[in-house]
């Protein structure tokens, strides 16, 4: 019997890995960071020396690309072959380089493949899913599909606070251009048909789990 999905979307900066992350540990779930997986194929491309505003030298990155990712909430690793990336993935220059990578069509059929079986193959009761299109794309039958949204100045200013050492402008800016290219490709703002919104502008992090867990609660 296969996990069931519980599908969370949003933009960079609205909190939905940490607040996704803290749902799984509160109901025993798995959870599935899908943007590990976008940023550990840039870093593979980085690391090959491969451009990634080019689609073919993407493409040629994805064959040898072996991944690993734990889906346990309390034990975060990332692994390309034999080598952890868990820290590597999150600077700036895999930020940087992650959209080109996730606007190609094969890359996206893949690592979206991939998702599914990561789920298939859990023995938990449910999988916390979180990325940009899972609740359209990756699990649209999911029966608990939520957006989780924020203002543009409040997602700006939780991303400069997690990252001390940059200026909140500069943030702020390259998270601004990670969206407008990662929009190109997916609508992650507006939700589809069916998808709960959770606006988290006025919510400090545990209101924010709380919703979330109460829409879930509703669904499960
Ligand atoms: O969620 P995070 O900011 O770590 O995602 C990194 C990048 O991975 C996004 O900017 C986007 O380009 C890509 N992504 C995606 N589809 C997903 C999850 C992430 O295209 N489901």
């Amino acid at each position: 019997e296969t996990a069931v999905v519980v599908a969370v979307d949003g933009p960079a900066g609205s909190g939905k890995s940490s607040v996704s992350r803290q749902v799984a540990r509160r109901r025993g779930y798995g959870f599935l960071d899908t943007g590990a997986a976008y940023r550990a194929l840039a870093w593979h491309a980085l690391e090959h020396g491969a451009d990634t505003s080019d689609s073919t030298a993407v493409l040629d990155v994805l064959g040898d690309f072996d991944y690993a990712i734990s889906l346990d909430p309390d034990d975060r690793w990332v692994r390309v072959g034999d080598v952890d990336v868990t820290a590597a993935i999150r600077e700036p220059r895999v930020a940087d380089a992650v959209s080109g990578v996730a606007r190609v069509p094969a890359v996206r059929q893949a690592l979206t493949a991939l998702f599914r079986a990561l789920v298939a193959a859990s023995d938990l009761p449910a999988v916390v899913v979180e990325g940009r299109d899972i609740t359209t794309v990756v699990a649209p039958d999911a029966p608990a599909r939520i957006l989780l949204t924020a203002a543009p100045e409040v997602r700006a200013a939780r991303r400069s606070a997690e990252l001390t050492s940059q200026d909140a402008a500069a943030v702020a800016e390259a998270l601004h251009r990670r969206d407008a290219a990662d929009l190109k490709v997916v609508d992650f703002l507006a939700a589809a048909p069916g998808v709960e919104v959770v606006d988290s502008t006025d919510l400090d992090f545990d209101q924010t789990v709380d919703a979330v867990l109460a829409v879930i609660d509703r669904a499960l």
